[in-house]
């Protein structure tokens, strides 16, 4: 596990951002699996902004969501296709045939079938070469909520009281927020070749150090993170602040500096 620990905010979402970049400007095809919510905002304006200046190119770059509310359809402004399309897809030069989010509005009669296909088509993309994750106040990556499985697949999940109470601040009343999501299960995200986790702030911090240095429980889904063998976690102060081995993490990124080299 990698450990980088930034000043703050806009220090994560430029590391990230240069990571994204040296990726697909090695890789011009690379599937991206990208993730919603507050923290990765920055980070997609920072990539608007590369893309604008001719530094990293979609053109080839096919992308995987994490997951959509259950219950409303792609044009709701609380939908993550929307969100997606706002924040990032109409403003970079990706082609949107080759983003991909899962459903919100089918039947549910007919998402067991749309969860597998959701898979293949990932499968057929050639897996994700980079995934990345934020975590919810309850330890929760994509809506894999407190509880699910290790090995859980893309399907119908409903959404933990606390993701609810945490979510309410998007919508005008806590009971318009969704109840379900179809998400990528736990196992699905394990496959990615590589994981960069963003948090940030106070907030935060208690569940990072749950997840980072405590035990690997389904009660805290992150803390499965620690067997991914290649994963960067990067973090400002604030989210870092209730970790044990905080200046270990500073030490090991000095010797990396060094060596010239990422060490997981
Ligand atoms: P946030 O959500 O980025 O809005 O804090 C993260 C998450 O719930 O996974």
């Amino acid at each position: 596990m990698r450990v980088i620990i930034k000043k703050d905010y806009k220090e994560i979402s430029q590391e990230a951002s240069r990571i994204i970049k040296n990726l697909v400007n090695k890789k011009s095809d690379t599937t991206l699996g990208l993730a919603t919510g507050s923290t990765p905002l920055e980070l997609y304006k920072e990539l608007v902004r590369l893309n604008k200046d001719k530094e990293i190119s979609f053109c080839n770059v096919k992308t995987f969501n994490l997951d959509e509310y259950y219950g409303i359809n792609s044009s709701h402004p609380q939908s993550y296709r929307y969100y997606m399309k706002t924040n990032l897809f109409d403003h970079i030069d990706i082609n949107q045939n080759n983003t991909f989010i899962p459903k919100g509005d089918l039947n549910v009669k007919e998402v067991a079938q749309y969860c597998q296909l959701y898979e293949k088509t990932i499968i057929e993309a050639g897996g994700i070469d980079l995934q990345i994750l934020g975590i919810g106040g309850d330890g929760h990556i994509a809506f894999n909520e407190p509880g699910s499985s290790f090995k859980s697949r893309t399907r119908l999940v409903a959404l933990d009281k606390q993701t609810i109470q945490d979510n309410s601040r998007f919508f005008t009343d806590i009971k318009e927020v969704p109840r379900f999501a179809i998400s990528m299960g736990i196992g699905t995200i394990l496959e990615a070749k590589e994981i960069l986790f963003l948090a940030t702030g106070k907030n935060k911090a208690e569940i990072v150090a749950k997840a980072l240095e405590g035990p690997i429980t389904s009660i805290v889904p992150a803390s499965i993170l620690q067997l991914h063998p290649k994963i960067t976690i990067l973090i400002d102060h604030q989210a870092a602040s209730c970790l044990k081995r905080y200046s270990h993490y500073q030490f090991i990124q000095e010797a990396e500096q060094e060596i010239g080299t990422p060490l997981f």
